[in-house]
């Protein structure tokens, strides 16, 4: 079957199983060509409620679809490929996060949304990377604990001088090895091109940037600018997806190795696979079922973030 066969497939399955494809930006082409919805992480959150679909297949990673759940908890979730995790989300549990808490009890505790359901459950408020410094901003609190990514973290707590932000070690591996010399080459190479970067990535290459914001962020910047190229430093699918929308500009990665393997493990055949377990057929779909305590108790810092950030 080739390629184009598959995705007729697919978008036959989902309309019979009634499923709407949410796909983070970050997945390869082919599989954004067949998404109802695609976005950052915080856009594929909010949209993921509004879908009048009675099924959600998710190509991204695991707090993804969970976080798609707890907000519709009424639809069936299922994530593509049951072992694309994100890293970051498994850095830091709730155990820990409590005894920080207990000993330091007046910190309102940021989380950035690549975290797990039962993490969530012990802190105060969610933020995406696009939300993050707004939310922080609109806090009544000058202490905060912020995890845990601390170059996210490191980014908003500039730009908030007020405000005591600690923050943990943890972060994003695929951003995280973005280097300062690598950028220096990639500027050296395309001396016309702006640089653009997600926050992730460590306060030095953050300090090189002509933009830092998310993924969504990053693409809507470029695709407004006047400026005609452009170095991107995030995951190459969003150098790979602006190239498309905007044939006439050049986008150039800030090297071709920063790819998060997790959100690339998600395949068409993958999809397929999900839908025709979705169908009842003899597919294989993975879904994402949690209890409504954890629901309720996970969901209260998503809701804090929507009203915080919307
Ligand atoms: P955004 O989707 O908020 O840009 O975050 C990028 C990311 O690394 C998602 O895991
Ligand atoms: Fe996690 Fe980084 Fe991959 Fe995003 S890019 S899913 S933060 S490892």
């Amino acid at each position: 079957m080739t390629v184009r066969e598959l995705q007729d497939q697919i978008i036959k399955l989902k309309k019979e199983t009634n499923t709407a494809i949410l796909a983070h930006c970050y997945q390869a082409r082919e599989i954004v060509e067949i998404a109802d919805l695609t976005g950052d992480s915080y856009k594929l959150s909010v949209d993921a409620k509004s879908t009048d679909a009675e099924n959600i297949l998710f190509c991204g990673v695991h707090f993804m679809a969970e976080t798609a759940k707890m907000l519709s908890p009424q639809k069936h979730v299922y994530l593509a490929n049951k072992h694309a995790g994100c890293p970051m989300a498994e850095q830091m549990d709730a155990e820990m996060i409590s005894a920080l808490r207990e000993a330091d009890p007046d910190r309102t505790v940021v989380a950035y949304i690549n975290t797990t359901a039962s993490l969530k459950t012990v802190c105060d408020v969610c933020v995406t990377s696009s939300s993050a410094l707004k939310i922080v901003k609109a806090l009544d609190t000058d202490k905060i604990l912020f995890i845990p990514d601390c170059n996210l973290g490191d980014y908003v707590r500039r730009q908030c001088p007020d405000k005591d932000i600690k923050l943990l070690n943890g972060g994003c591996p695929t951003h995280a090895k973005i280097t300062v010399s690598e950028v220096l080459a990639a500027k050296a190479e395309h001396p016309d091109a702006l640089f653009l970067v997600h926050p992730e990535c460590t306060p030095k290459v953050v300090e090189l940037a002509d933009y830092v914001g998310s993924t969504t962020g990053i693409m809507d910047f470029a695709k407004k600018s006047d400026a005609k190229e452009f170095i991107i430093g995030t995951e190459t699918s969003i150098s790979e997806h602006l190239q498309y929308d905007c044939p006439d500009k050049k986008f150039y990665p800030v090297t071709k190795d920063i790819v998060c393997h997790n959100m690339k493990l998600t395949t068409l055949p993958d999809i397929y696979n999900a839908l025709k377990g979705i169908s009842g057929g003899d597919g294989d779909a993975f879904e994402i079922l949690m209890d409504d305590e954890l629901i309720s108790k996970a969901r209260r810092c998503i809701d804090e973030m929507i009203r915080l950030g919307g």
